[in-house]
């Protein structure tokens, strides 16, 4: 590869990232969550401005961004689950957006796990903060890197919105898996755009419940549910 092409291609990057933040930017204006709410996610932070930054977490895009809060609350609206039954986690949680919408439903706990000590101090102090309406009483910031974090018993509703690789969130699975294993319930995978969609190539308990839900806000986070089945299944259903 030449050195020009590397550069435009540089360039092209930063310029579809700077379109994104555009767009992003446009979308929390309308909605005014931040400054109705009395908290703070709307601002991107970028891997190398995170202090646990080091060669495996850049390459592991841990790019700080928010979902925007209508396709939060869409998503957590389609699940199959009693909330009431259930705790939810976002892995790769940031400055807690994701948690807060989580916490107007009436889960029974709501966790988000992000590794970044920073992030997770904004966090904390957005749940504080937060004015919104809450259903649930606990909401909980886990400090850990994701791949090593134990699933409660109860966790049933896992979100993802682009946090990391495919292959971290392989790990990730395989433990979700495993405690569905050794306490045997039905969960549902939330995921958030399409760059884990890889994760669940190959044979899988994991099938798709319904269509792909169109994000009110940019088809960029169409989101898509799984339900774990009883036996292995490939992701289009086939056993
Ligand atoms: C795209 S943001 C998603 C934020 C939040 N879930 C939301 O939807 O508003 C991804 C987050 O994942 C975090 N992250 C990346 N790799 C991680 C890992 N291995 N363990 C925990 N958090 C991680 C990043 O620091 C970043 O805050």
């Amino acid at each position: 590869m030449t050195q020009d092409s590397t550069r435009q291609r540089g360039l092209d990057s930063l310029a579809s990232k700077e379109r994104f933040d555009a767009l992003l930017a446009k979308i929390d204006d309308a909605e005014a969550f931040d400054t109705s709410l009395g908290v703070e996610t709307n601002r991107p932070v970028e891997p190398w401005e995170i202090e646990e930054a080091n060669d495996t977490t850049l390459l592991n895009n841990s790019r700080y961004s928010p979902t925007p809060v209508r396709t939060i609350r869409q998503a957590i609206a389609a699940s199959p689950l009693r909330y009431e039954d259930i705790s939810f986690v976002d892995f790769g949680s940031g400055k807690g957006r994701a948690m807060l919408v989580a916490s107007e439903f009436p889960f029974r706990k709501v966790i988000g796990v992000e590794f970044s000590r920073r992030l997770c101090e904004t966090a904390r102090e957005n749940v504080e903060r937060y004015r919104g309406p809450r259903k649930c009483g606990t909401v909980d910031v886990r400090c850990q890197d994701a791949a090593a974090f134990t699933i409660p018993d109860d966790a049933s509703f896992f979100y993802f919105y682009e946090p990391f690789t495919v292959a971290v969130a392989q790990q990730v699975l395989r433990n979700i898996e495993a405690s569905v294993r050794s306490h045997p319930r039905q969960a549902v995978l939330c995921l958030v755009g399409a760059g884990l969609l890889a994760a669940l190539d190959g044979p899988s308990p994991w099938i798709q419940l319904g269509e792909t839900l169109a994000s009110p806000d940019d088809p960029y986070f169409d989101t898509r549910l799984y339900v774990n089945g009883t036996q292995e299944h490939s992701t289009d259903g086939t056993a």
